[in-house]
């Protein structure tokens, strides 16, 4: 039957051209648990390499019938990567520097000790084993990335038209609609809405995450962009009967910043405010010059009637794809369509490529309801 345990042993292989010493480190590695392989010279262990893997070699340098330089020289291209070991008598200057070139990780002189040649061998194993793990976590991570990035634009793609013939469907240029019908196609127009929202999110996260696109900054008029943001939610504000306060302070007028992805920011916020927040209600758009770590900012802050956010969620509601009471949605289309929790996410990366910062303020001891979202980008 086969050892079980063979897979997860340490692979050495050791090659000398001298039988003590092949024998003296077979029994050492062979009573630590490693799989042992010998080779009496460099033409031998290459036989061997090539049919077996190994985590390690520990070889001679003089040997007949190729030398351990030699057999560096062959295993340089070999895309494992197997480190080597020289042990050597005769540890002269030219070697040394042909054998370092040619990666080898470590030289140890004849005679050596036991325990230290095991210790030696034992990190440089668990060190390849950790810089290789690292290197296939940061790759995957760099592919999942690409991939997310890559179906976020496939999706977009179909959405388009989608999105697009619903709402000349609802203007009623393919003809009239029946009551029944009406409903239907807003609540379709309002899904696909969503979908393009979370789509184009993940997009823009992508790009202001890593620093894909640079932030194309100007100088822009707050007010306009504000307007902006809250002229693209006006269905749903329209809809929930809100109405929209807004009230600059201290001549703040304009800002320096990337318009679209600022516009984003201010939207997520509005919309948040409207969605969460009760109907009939007032939403307070304030902006006002700050003062923080000695230097002056822009601050504005979105403030709803909602019912407050508890602190223990206050803190994680930044972080991506969070949603407050488990984000469990309901399958009924005609309840209220309820986002993924990205907005914030996307938001407060937007605010702080800006090198601002973004946050919900405390609540007032005498403060009943309500949540103030506010940001802050900074006065050039
Ligand atoms: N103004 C607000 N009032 C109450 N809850 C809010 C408010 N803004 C955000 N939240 C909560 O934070 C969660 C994350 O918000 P967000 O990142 O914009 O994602 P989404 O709106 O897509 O769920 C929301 O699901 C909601 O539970
Ligand atoms: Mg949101």
């Amino acid at each position: 039957m086969q050892d079980t345990c063979v897979a997860l042993k340490k692979r050495i292989l050791i090659v000398d051209d001298e039988y003590s010493i092949r024998e003296a480190l077979e029994m050492l590695f062979t009573g630590k648990g490693y799989s042992v392989r010998v080779a009496v010279n460099g033409e031998d262990a290459l036989g061997i390499v090539e049919k077996e893997d190994f985590d390690i070699i520990v070889s001679d340098i003089r040997m007949d019938r190729l030398d351990g330089v030699g057999l560096i020289k062959k295993l340089k291209d070999d895309a494992r990567e197997i480190p080597v070991v020289f042990i050597t008598a005769f540890p002269e200057l030219d070697n040394a520097v042909e054998a370092i070139r040619n990666g080898v990780v470590e030289y140890i002189k004849k005679p050596f000790d036991m325990d230290f040649i095991a210790g030696k061998v034992d990190a440089i194993i668990e060190e390849k084993r950790a810089t290789s793990e690292a290197g296939l976590k940061r790759r995957f991570k760099d592919e999942k990335e690409k991939f997310l990035n890559r179906l976020s634009h496939e999706l977009r793609t179909p959405l388009t038209p989608v999105a697009g013939y619903l709402k000349l469907l609802l203007k009623k240029e393919f003809g009239e609609i029946s009551p029944q019908q009406l409903p239907i196609l807003m609540d379709m127009a309002r899904n696909s809405d969503r979908l393009k929202t979370v789509i184009d999110d993940l997009i823009m996260l992508y790009a202001v995450e890593q620093a894909e696109v640079p932030l194309s900054l100007r100088k822009y008029s707050l007010a306009g962009i504000i307007n902006d943001a809250l002229l693209a939610e006006e269905t749903e504000i329209k809809r929930r009967r809100i109405s929209f306060d807004l009230r600059f302070y201290d001549d703040v007028d304009e800002i320096f910043c990337d318009e679209k992805k600022m516009r984003r920011v201010i939207w997520h916020l509005a919309d948040n405010a409207v969605r969460y927040g009760p109907d009939h209600s007032v939403v307070e758009i304030t902006a006002r010059k700050f003062s923080y770590d000695s230097r002056m900012f822009t601050k504005v802050s979105v403030a709803d009637r909602g019912d407050f956010i508890e602190k223990k969620e206050r803190r994680g509601i930044f972080n991506c794809f969070y949603r407050m009471n488990g984000g469990s949605d309901d399958d009924n289309v005609n309840s209220a369509i309820k986002g993924i929790g990205l907005g914030l996410t996307l938001s407060k990366a937007i605010v702080e490529a800006h090198g601002g910062k973004i946050w919900i303020d405390e609540p007032d001891a005498e403060q009943k309801s309500g949540n103030i979202f506010s940001f802050i980008i900074p006065i050039l």
